[in-house]
């Protein structure tokens, strides 16, 4: 399973990658203006800190404009990926981006049907919500079994499930369970992953008993056996 990081916050990011558990960023017109950074500015910031792909979004309604917005964020670095939203004129734009080479990545996706329709207008990813509709009383997990079990059986879509909106790290292993592509965690996410009370239970066990031993392992200079 693919991580990005959902976020427009160079610092986390940069802070993040150093884990070499990054594969990519997502941001959203919300988390551009959180960051009160210049959009262009932001992504190809985060471009040159992260190799895989980093999803901006288009922020027009008509395919033209999204197309003319689409062209200019790509050109910003060979990892842009351009997010359009999952309408008719979006899912047109995505056809004609893919055709031109270009990563897509079809966002506001709530249902099973609508992640059908990104997989034949060739998105590169599906950003399924999970969070968002749990927040409404469905369950954001369930939709998920139902598009990787539908592009199970159309071995043509090549479009990978990104699962966003997530707010928890069971949303994550959730979704692997699933066979999901990708998760695109807030960084707060990502850190609560590395967590469980008897990890540090154990590590500081080990450590007040190796404290006893009164051993240094940089403390010895040992000659390799031949
Ligand atoms: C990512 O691509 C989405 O825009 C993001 O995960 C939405 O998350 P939210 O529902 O927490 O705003």
């Amino acid at each position: 399973m693919k991580f990005f990081i959902d976020t427009a916050e160079l610092s986390e990011i940069r802070d993040l990658a150093a884990t070499g558990l990054v594969d990519g960023v997502t941001t959203n017109p919300s988390l551009v203006a959180k960051s009160g950074r210049n959009f262009l500015d932001a992504i190809a910031e985060i471009c040159a800190v992260v190799a895989g792909p980093v999803s901006a979004e288009v922020t027009a309604l008509d395919t033209e404009t999204m197309l003319a917005e689409g062209r200019k964020l790509a050109k910003i670095a060979k990892n842009v990926t351009v997010k359009v939203p999952l309408t008719p004129d979006g899912l047109k734009a995505c056809r004609a981006l893919s055709d031109e080479g270009t990563m897509v990545n079809v966002t506001l996706c709530f249902s099973a049907a609508q992640a059908i329709l990104a997989a034949k207008a060739g998105a590169t990813f599906v950003s399924p919500f999970v969070g968002r509709l749990d927040d409404i009383g469905a369950s954001g997990m369930e939709l998920i079994r139902d598009i990787v079990a539908i592009y199970r059986n159309y071995p043509e879509f090549k479009t990978e499930v990104l699962v966003a909106s997530i707010r928890h790290p069971m949303h994550v292993v959730e979704a692997a369970k699933l066979g999901a592509h990708v998760g695109t965690l807030p960084p707060a996410v990502l850190r609560q992953m590395f967590v469980h009370p008897l990890t540090e239970k154990g590590l500081n066990a080990f450590l007040a008993d190796w404290k006893k031993t009164g051993q240094s392992i940089l403390g010895e200079t040992r000659v390799a056996a031949e």
